[in-house]
Order: C-alpha cells, then structure tokens, then sequence
C-alpha cells in the first residue's frame, strides 16, 4: 500500500524514460533531436540531463502509463496530463522537448517543456506539488552539489539551457531557479555547500534587477557574492556557445563583480548623476549600502571609492557609514 508520492515518484521514473526514447527513436520527434543538435548540445549531454520529447498524439503518455500499471487517477497531482472540456486527456508536454527537473536525491518531480514552434509559453513547467517546490528547489542540484563542495563555489543561473551548455563545457558547479525569483530557502540550502555564490543572469534588463533581488538574498544568507555580467542581449548559454567554456570562466565568471562593484553600477541607474538631488540620493542610497557590509576594511573601501568619485570628503562618508552600521546592531 504505497503512498501517492510513492506512486508518482514511479510513474515520472518511467515518463523520465518514456521521453528520453521518445527523443531517441520516434519519428515525430526529429524535429526535436534537430532542435537540441542545432542549440549545440551533445548526445551525452542528453544522455546525462535524460532529455526527452513529449508526443503530440493524445494519450501515447497515458497508455503507456497504464501499460506499466499505473492509475492515471493516482497520477492527478503530477501534472502532467490535463483534460479537456470534451474530457479527451492531453499530455500537458505535448509537442515540447522536456528537461526532467530532479530533487536533491536525483529524483525527478517535474518537467521544464520547451516550446520548439514558437508556441507560447516559451516554457511550461510541472504545476507545484508536495514532491516538486519549485521556491525550494534549485534545478541541477543533485549533480552540482559535490563540484560546489570541492570549488566552495556555486554559480547561479535562470535558465535549465544555462545550466546543461555549461556542464557540457565542464563547468558542472552550475544550478539554476525553477523559472521564478530566487528565494530565502534556496539561498540557505545553497549556503550549506558553499560561501561563495557568482550570480550569472541574462544580460537584459530583466536579468539585471534579477540578479540585484538575488544578491541581496545572497548577501542575507551569509554567502560571499560576485555578480557576472553578460554582453547586452546574451545569456550564459548563447555565451559558451559562441565563446566556449574556457572563455566564459575567463571573461564572465573570473572577471565578475564584486557585491559592491555591481551595486554601484546597478543603482546609477536609477538616477540622473547630472543632477545635484539625485546625485545627492545617490550617494546616500550606496552609503546605506556600504553600511550594510560586514567587513570593517570594505566599508573603508568603498567609502573611500564613493569619496573619490564624486569629491567629497572621505571623513564624512565613513562617518556616516559607521554610523548608519551601528544603528544597525552591526
Ligand atoms: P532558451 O530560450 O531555451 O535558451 O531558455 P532561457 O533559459 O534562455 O530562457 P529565459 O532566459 O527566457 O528564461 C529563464 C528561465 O525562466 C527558463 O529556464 C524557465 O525556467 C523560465 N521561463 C522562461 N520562459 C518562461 C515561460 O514562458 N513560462 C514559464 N513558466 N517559465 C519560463
Ligand atoms: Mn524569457
Ligand atoms: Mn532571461
Ligand atoms: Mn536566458
Ligand atoms: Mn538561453
């Protein structure tokens, strides 16, 4: 007498299979292997991440399902099928190339499926369950956990193509937020492992006010930050792409930021520097973020940097800084 959890643990163990041969031998799903091949990903790497195609003929999923004994009934709260107003089953992946989504102990417990016609959405993820929480989970976890151990690094992506182009490229450190902000509880599951966090994001607008929400969760957590930048309308995965690994860690991850560095950068946009007030608001939205640095030696750092940058006097903005960290409790 199993649990559903139990159940559905089963069932995605054979779905995971049931798409990756999908991938592998159905006709239909060509498009799919040519999808995967032109993104640049090897038949290995496939293998490794089990990524696999959904069919788009109602009820191949589900026969097959019930073939392996499973009642689809059991089955609900996985996902992965919906029914229609005519009560027809459909598999919810229909049509999209699938990237099995494992837990810590390497169990799937969801899907992230990839739209590869330009159907919307661009990716359609499993529905949240008791086995898959996406805001406590971290894409590629179970893999990157030793390679982060070993670095005390870990680099944190948006997307699951970030992740697998770069584990292709032998950066295997590599996790990634289930398609939402990241959250307090990964940034303290990710603290256990390691102190040191490179936050990679898109380099787009979205990307960049991304990556500062996810820094400062970072920060909270007690984990040493840098923010990596990518070039104007690139991310991680078109990177190495292009670019290839080596050239990733040299340029993107070894040159990234500092927590400080980025904030700078990130919150000039906000002001008008031309501008007397908002220079002058400027100056005092860094100073509370200088005070916010644990290290006696970094706030004296960047307060000397801020002095330098805008001539004031060096005195007055550690004076401030300190003071604004004591009232702190700091
Ligand atoms: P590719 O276009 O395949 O390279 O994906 P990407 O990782 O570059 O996608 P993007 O940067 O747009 O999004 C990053 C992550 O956000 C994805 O891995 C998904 O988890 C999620 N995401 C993207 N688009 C959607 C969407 O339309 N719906 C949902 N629910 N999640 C999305
Ligand atoms: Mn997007
Ligand atoms: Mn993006
Ligand atoms: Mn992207
Ligand atoms: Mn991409």
């Amino acid at each position: 007498n199993q649990s559903i959890d139990q159940v559905s643990l089963q069932a995605f163990e054979w779905l995971t299979k049931f798409y990756h041969h999908v991938l592998a031998h159905a006709k239909e799903a060509l498009i799919g292997k040519q999808y995967l091949e032109e993104r640049g990903l090897s038949q290995e790497i496939i293998n490794v991440y089990q990524i696999g195609f959904s069919p788009h003929a109602n009820e191949v999923t589900t026969k097959f399902l019930e073939k392996k004994s499973f009642n689809l009934q059991h089955l609900a709260s996985t996902g992965v099928f919906t029914r229609n107003d005519q009560n027809q089953i459909f598999d919810r992946f229909r049509g999209r190339i699938v990237f099995p989504i494992r837990n810590h102990l390497g169990k799937t417990v969801g899907y992230g499926g990839r739209s590869i016609n330009g159907e919307e959405p661009k990716y359609l993820n499993s529905p949240e369950s008791a086995l898959f929480q996406k805001s406590k989970m971290l894409f590629n976890f179970d893999l990157a956990r030793s390679e982060m151990k070993k670095k005390g690094q870990a680099i944190l992506f948006e997307g699951y193509m970030d992740v697998i182009t770069a584990a292709q490229a032998g950066i295997t450190n590599g996790v990634a937020t289930l398609g939402t902000s990241a959250t307090e509880h990964q940034a303290a599951l990710l603290k256990r492992y390691v102190d040191h966090v490179v936050i990679c994001y898109d380099g787009d607008s979205a990307g960049f006010n991304a990556a500062y929400k996810a820094a400062r969760l970072f920060l909270k957590a007690g984990c040493q930050i840098r923010v990596a930048t990518l070039p104007d309308g690139s991310d991680p995965d078109a990177f190495i792409k292009q670019n290839g690994g080596e050239r990733f860690k040299r340029e993107v991850i070894e040159e990234s930021s500092t927590y400080m560095g980025f904030v700078m950068t990130f919150l000039k946009k906000g002001y008008n520097l031309k501008v007397e007030a908002d220079r002058i608001a400027y100056v005092n939205k860094i100073i509370e973020e200088i005070a916010g640095l644990n290290s006696a030696i970094d706030r004296d750092h960047y307060a000397r940097e801020l002095a330098n940058e805008h001539q004031l006097s060096f005195e007055t903005i550690l004076n401030e800084v300190n003071h604004l960290n004591q009232a702190r409790g700091n």
